[in-house]
């Protein structure tokens, strides 16, 4: 059974735009998935049908098997954790505890289990001294994490995460990579929609461009080493393939980079 099953889809909004065309296409389970595309290009609107956010107009959209349709919500709330761009569109209740509760209470989980999910949560995000304040008094990336903290109590099996690292400082950046890498090792697929072509390039297996509600290419992060690609999708190439174009080496982190820079100062015929 595959993570996500896309046949055919398309969708246009009420005033007409038309955001998503024919789109097809199917991404493996445990794995991680980077959608990228130029602003516009229908990211949010395609990962809103994951969830049934939206539904399909034409075409259809199965997630771990089930169908997204009305009578399929409930299941498939529950395999699908989903963040939002705007992380206060997800954020509603009187307390940050409260608000990361929302999710595992709705399982009808009991009281006692909730306690633990919340709490361990909040520890995983880092927010645990946040847990008693209004979500509408916290910082933007606070409300990021405490809206990843709600999703991670809900112990989703699908990961869909909409421009996760907008608005977050270094710090978090880089915890929230940990917290990602570790999310995946305990079996989980991650779909992430970005612009970030770094980022997208140092950590996804599969990535899926879009343009203008397209798909104009998919395949493995090696694509985005494409200069005529990236141009007709209107991305940058990743500054890494920028920095080492010419050369027969392909870094993917500032790690790799320095160790290969490394090995050429000592003379090595590596690059
Ligand atoms: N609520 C909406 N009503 C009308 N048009 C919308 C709405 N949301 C998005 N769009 C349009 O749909 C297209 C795809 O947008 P979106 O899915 O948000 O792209 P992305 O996430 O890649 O930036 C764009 O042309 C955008 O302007
Ligand atoms: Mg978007």
């Amino acid at each position: 059974m595959k993570a996500v099953e896309v046949d055919n889809l398309s969708y246009s909004y009420s005033d007409g735009t038309k955001a998503l065309s024919n789109l097809s296409l199917s991404i493996p389970r445990h794995k991680r998935i980077a959608f990228l595309g130029a602003n516009g290009s229908g990211k949010t609107t395609f990962l809103q049908h994951l969830n049934g956010l939206l539904l399909p107009q034409v075409g259809s959209v199965k997630v771990m098997g089930y169908q997204v349709q009305k009578n399929q919500l409930k299941k498939i709330r529950q395999l699908v954790g989903m963040l939002f761009d705007n992380p206060e569109d997800q954020l509603f209740s009187t307390t940050v505890a409260e608000d990361v509760a929302f999710g595992p209470r709705n399982l009808g989980l009991d009281e006692k289990e909730v306690e633990t999910r919340v709490k361990q949560a909040l520890e995983m995000v880092n927010i645990t001294d946040l847990a008693g304040k209004p979500p509408y008094n916290i910082s933007l990336g606070q409300k990021k994490r405490a809206a990843i903290a709600g999703i991670l109590a809900m112990d989703a099996q699908l990961l869909v995460f909409d421009e996760p690292f907008s608005g977050l400082d270094p710090g978090f950046a880089n915890q929230l990579m940990s917290l990602l890498e570790k999310l995946f090792h305990d079996g989980r697929t991650i779909i992430i929609a970005t612009h970030d072509v770094d980022m997208a390039y140092a950590w996804a297996d599969q990535v899926i461009i879009l343009r203008k509600g397209e798909v104009l290419a998919e395949g493995s992060s090696d694509l985005l080493q494409d200069a005529a690609l990236m141009k007709e999708a209107c991305l940058y190439l990743p500054i890494l393939v920028t920095a080492f174009q010419g050369t027969k080496m392909y870094p993917r982190t500032p790690e790799e980079a320095n160790q290969l820079l490394w090995y050429a100062s000592r003379g090595s015929k590596i690059i």
